[in-house]
C-alpha cells in the first residue's frame, strides 16, 4: 500500500470537504481553528506536501522557502491570492491553487444585500426597532433611495460583476462598468462601458467595486475619486478592504456627500478602522461574499479537483501558478 500524501490544513473547513480531504491525503489540521502567523504556520506544516489554506493564512517567500522542497501545492480557499508570494512559489516550483467560479454568485448575493441594506437603511431600522425608540410609522420617517432608474457602477465587470449586474438590472438598475478593456456585446448584455475609471465613477449613483485587489488598485477609492462620484452616492465593496482609503471613505460619509456604504471587507480585517463601527449609514458585513455551506462545499472540491489534475499531469482550471 503506497502512504498517503502528507497534508496541512491551516483552517477548520466545511464537514464534506475535510472528510473528502482526509480520505486522499494524510492530514494534520489546526484542530483550534485560531489564525496562525508565519512563523506558526511554518513549524505546523513542516513535512507537507500540500498546505490547505485560505485568505487569513500569509503565505510569505520565507515561508515557502522554509517549506521547500518538501511542498508541492498552496490549496487555497479563496479566488483572491493578493495574500500569497506568487513569485517565491514561482521560484520554489510550488503550485498554488485557488476557487474562481463557484462563488461568484454568493459573492453577488452580497452584493446585493449590501445594495439594497445601503440604500434603504436596513442597519438604521432594525436598530430603530430593537432598541426601542421606534414610535411608529410616518411620513417622513427612514427615507432611503430607491434602487429603480440609478445606476449602478460596477468596477471590474468579471466573474463576480457580471452576477451582480445580472441580478441588479431586474431592481431597475442601470449598469455601468470599467474594465481594462471592452467586454464583447453578449457579455457586457446592455451595460454601458467607460473607458475610464473616472468616467464610471462620475456616472456612479452606486458604486461597487467587483475588481482583484491588484497592486495598481491598492487605496483606489480616495477623496479625489470620492470626489467624482455624484452627490448621495453609495460605495459597496466585495472585493477587498485595501482598495479604499478608510480616512476618505468615513470623511465622505460623515460630511454627507456620500449617501451610505455597504462593505464585506476591510483593511486590516478583523481589525477594521474602529470608526466604521459608529458610523450609521455604513452597512457591515464580515466578509461572508462565499459564506453558504454549498459554496464552501464547492471551494473545497475544486481544490481537490484541481490537486488530482496536478496528480495527473493534466493543467487544472484554477491553477494560478
Ligand atoms: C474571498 O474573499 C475570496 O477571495 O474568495
Amino acid at each position: 500500500m503506497t502512504s498517503l500524501r502528507r497534508a496541512y490544513a491551516a483552517r477548520r473547513f466545511t464537514e464534506a470537504y475535510e472528510q473528502a480531504m482526509d480520505a486522499r491525503y494524510a492530514v494534520t489540521r489546526n484542530q483550534a481553528d485560531k489564525p496562525l502567523d508565519t512563523q506558526a504556520l511554518a513549524k505546523a506544516a513542516e513535512g507537507s506536501e500540500i498546505l490547505f489554506c485560505c485568505l487569513t493564512e500569509k503565505i510569505t517567500a520565507e515561508l515557502i522557502a522554509h517549506l521547500s522542497p518538501t511542498l508541492k501545492v498552496i490549496a487555497n480557499l479563496s479566488v483572491g491570492v493578493e495574500h500569497i508570494d506568487l513569485e517565491a512559489a514561482r521560484r520554489f516550483g510550488v503550485h498554488v491553487l485557488n476557487t474562481p467560479d463557484v462563488l461568484s454568485e454568493a459573492t453577488a448575493e452580497v452584493a446585493m444585500m449590501l445594495i439594497l441594506n445601503a440604500c434603504r437603511r436596513a442597519y438604521e431600522s432594525d436598530h430603530l426597532v430593537r432598541s426601542g425608540q421606534w414610535t411608529g410609522w410616518t411620513p417622513t420617517q427612514m427615507l432611503g433611495l430607491g434602487l429603480t432608474g440609478r445606476r449602478l457602477g460596477i468596477l471590474g465587470l468579471g466573474r463576480i460583476g457580471q452576477h451582480v449586474a445580472r441580478r441588479a438590472a431586474p431592481f431597475g438598475l442601470e449598469i455601468h462598468y470599467h474594465n481594462r478593456r471592452q467586454l464583447p456585446a453578449e457579455t457586457e448584455a446592455g451595460a454601458t462601458y467607460h473607458t475610464t475609471s473616472d468616467s464610471l465613477l462620475r456616472h456612479s449613483d452606486i458604486f461597487c467595486i467587483a475588481a482583484p485587489s491588484t497592486p495598481e488598485l491598492k487605496g483606489f477609492l480616495d477623496a479625489r475619486r470620492i470626489g467624482l462620484l455624484p452627490k448621495d452616492a453609495v460605495v459597496v465593496n466585495v472585493a477587498r478592504g485595501d482598495m479604499v482609503d478608510d480616512e476618505a471613505l468615513i470623511d465622505g460619509l460623515k460630511s454627507g456627500k456620500l449617501f451610505a456604504a455597504g462593505l464585506d471587507v476591510y483593511r486590516g480585517e478583523p481589525n477594521l478602522d474602529p470608526r466604521y463601527r459608529a458610523l450609521p449609514n455604513a452597512f457591515l458585513a464580515s466578509h461572508i461574499g462565499s459564506a453558504t455551506v454549498d459554496t464552501r462545499d464547492a471551494m473545497g472540491f475544486l481544490l481537490l479537483d484541481g490537486l488530482k489534475a496536478l496528480e495527473e499531469g493534466r493543467r487544472p482550471h484554477n491553477l494560478v501558478v
